[in-house]
This record gives structure tokens, C-alpha cells and sequence, in this order.
């Protein structure tokens, strides 16, 4: 079993969408560890992104995703980090196909919804910014 880190942004749990959501991760065979609607601080969102810290849209991702509550989930499963990103879809939600999260239930890249950890130390960081340990 290998764990991951997958977050509901702010427009999914504004839009009603966190149930829905997480009963993909169950029915696909995810089994949730730990959870938490928590609101993320400007140091968190700008440490979570830090590898975006160059690009132009850095600022208005920031924003983003301090505009809300967010839903931090601990998820286990066999390959969960590949298994969450094929659920998740495309980062633009024009590329991401249908039955997946992104391309149901979004349209734009800037409000896509949900992340997901790309690779093993993402997940590390991103359970120790988001839950304080590991
Ligand atoms: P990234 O880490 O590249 O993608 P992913 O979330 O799929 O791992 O980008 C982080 C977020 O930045 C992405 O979910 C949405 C936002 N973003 C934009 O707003 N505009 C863009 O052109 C890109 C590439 C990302």
C-alpha cells in the first residue's frame, strides 16, 4: 500500500462537491487515512507552490487557493499516487477526459477543483505542510 496527499480546493468544497468526491477515492478502492477542512495561510499556499513561484499566474493562485476552505485528505491505496492523478485528469481541465475529476467537474485551469502529490516526496512535504507530521 502506498499513501498520497490529494486536496479539495477551495471552488470544490465552496460548490458542494467534497462528498462526491471522496466517494470516487472509496469506490475506485482508496481507503481515507486522515482528513481536515482547514484554511490554508499565504506562507502554506506559498511554500505548497514554491515550484511555481516564477510563473505569472503565482499570484492569482495564491489567492486562490487562500479563498476558502480546503479538504486535506491522507489517502492509501496500492500506486496511489499514479491511481489519484488518473482520477484527478489533466491539470487543464480542457485536456482532462470525461469520468475523470477535472473533466467532470471542471472547466478552467485556474479553479480546477482538486490536487493531487505527483511523486513520492511531494507526498512527504505535502503531509508534513498540510497534516504537521507525517
Ligand atoms: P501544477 O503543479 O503544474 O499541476 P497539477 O495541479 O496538475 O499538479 O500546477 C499547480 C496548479 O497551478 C494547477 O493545478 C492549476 C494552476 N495552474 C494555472 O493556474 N495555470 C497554469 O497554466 C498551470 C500550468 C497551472
Amino acid at each position: 500500500m502506498e499513501r498520497t496527499f490529494v486536496m479539495i480546493k477551495p471552488d470544490g468544497v465552496a460548490r458542494g462537491l467534497t462528498g462526491k468526491i471522496v466517494a470516487r477515492f472509496e469506490a475506485k478502492g482508496f481507503t481515507l487515512v486522515r482528513a481536515q477542512l482547514m484554511q490554508v495561510s499565504v506562507e502554506l499556499a506559498e511554500k505548497h507552490y514554491a515550484h511555481l513561484k516564477e510563473k505569472p499566474f503565482f499570484g492569482e493562485l495564491v489567492d486562490y487557493i487562500i479563498s476558502g476552505p480546503v479538504f486535506a485528505m491522507e489517502l492509501s491505496a496500492t500506486n496511489a499516487i499514479q491511481n489519484a492523478r488518473s482520477l484527478i485528469g489533466a491539470t487543464n481541465p480542457v485536456n482532462a477526459a470525461a469520468g475523470t475529476i477535472r473533466g467532470d467537474f471542471a472547466t478552467d485551469v485556474a479553479s480546477n477543483v482538486i490536487h493531487g502529490s505527483d511523486s513520492e516526496e511531494s507526498v512527504q512535504i505535502e503531509l508534513t505542510n498540510f497534516f504537521g507530521s507525517l
